[in-house]
Parts: structure tokens; sequence; C-alpha cells
């Protein structure tokens, strides 16, 4: 048996949008969908993230609802609504929801959404198949 639950295996189709809508906690990513090695995650957010880098993977921002700012060190990404942001590898970052926003993410499936960095907001791949069924 996959550790890959239904949501992720059925050949339905997915609202993104309704599936990050229905998450109950911020910062906490659900796994949605995989396309080859990368899953495809949403999320709910809502503050400050944390200052992080992943050294080897790039990683996607895709604004369903509301606007995000992603924090870099030489710059401050303003996004909104259908817009996308690809943080490069080994980029430090920091995301930032000043009011309620929801995002979908496609990064590899090894990634840890806080990088470099264990925090108390980080969550196991494991915490982010299953999300939902919490
Ligand atoms: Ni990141």
């Amino acid at each position: 048996m996959s550790e890959i639950p239904d949501l992720v295996n059925t050949d339905n189709k997915i609202s993104p949008l309704e599936v990050a809508t229905n998450l109950t906690e911020y910062w906490s990513p659900q796994v949605i969908g995989e396309v080859n090695d990368c899953y495809i995650k949403v999320a709910k957010l809502k503050g400050e993230f944390v200052w992080h880098a992943h050294d080897d993977e790039d990683e996607m921002f895709l604004i369903l609802k509301g606007q995000l700012s992603i924090e870099q060190e030489d710059k401050v990404i303003d996004l909104t609504e259908g817009e996308i942001f690809v943080v490069k590898k080994g980029v430090r970052h920091n995301p930032v929801a000043k009011e309620e926003c929801l995002v979908m993410l496609l990064e590899p499936k090894n990634t840890l959404h806080t990088g470099d960095v264990i925090d108390d907001k980080t969550k196991t791949i494991s915490q982010q198949l299953n999300n939902l069924n919490d």
C-alpha cells in the first residue's frame, strides 16, 4: 500500500482552491497531487513564516487567493491572485501574508518546506500527506 492518500491517487479532478479553503491550520501544507518527482501542495498562510533556504530545490508559489510577499535578502516580491513566483535553489526567503492567503506550491518530494531550518512550524511529509485527516 502506498503512503499516498486517495486525494493524490485519484483520477478525479481536484480544486486546489477548495482544498486550501478547507485547511484548518496555517502554514501546514497539504499534498494534493504528484507530478513526476514533485508534489503539488496547497497551504493556507497568515502572518510570517520563517527565514530559510532550500539548497538543492526550486520552489514554485502560485497565489490562489489573497496576497503574499516573499521576502528575499535583496528584494521583496509582492504576489497577488493568479501570479506565480519561483524561489530559486539556495536563495534565502521568508513568505509573509498580512491577511489570510491561499497558495499552491510545486516542489520536489524531498523538499522540507522550512528548508534548512527546523522550526515549530516544520511539518513532515507524512503530516503534509494527511493534513485533511487530522
Ligand atoms: Ni521555502
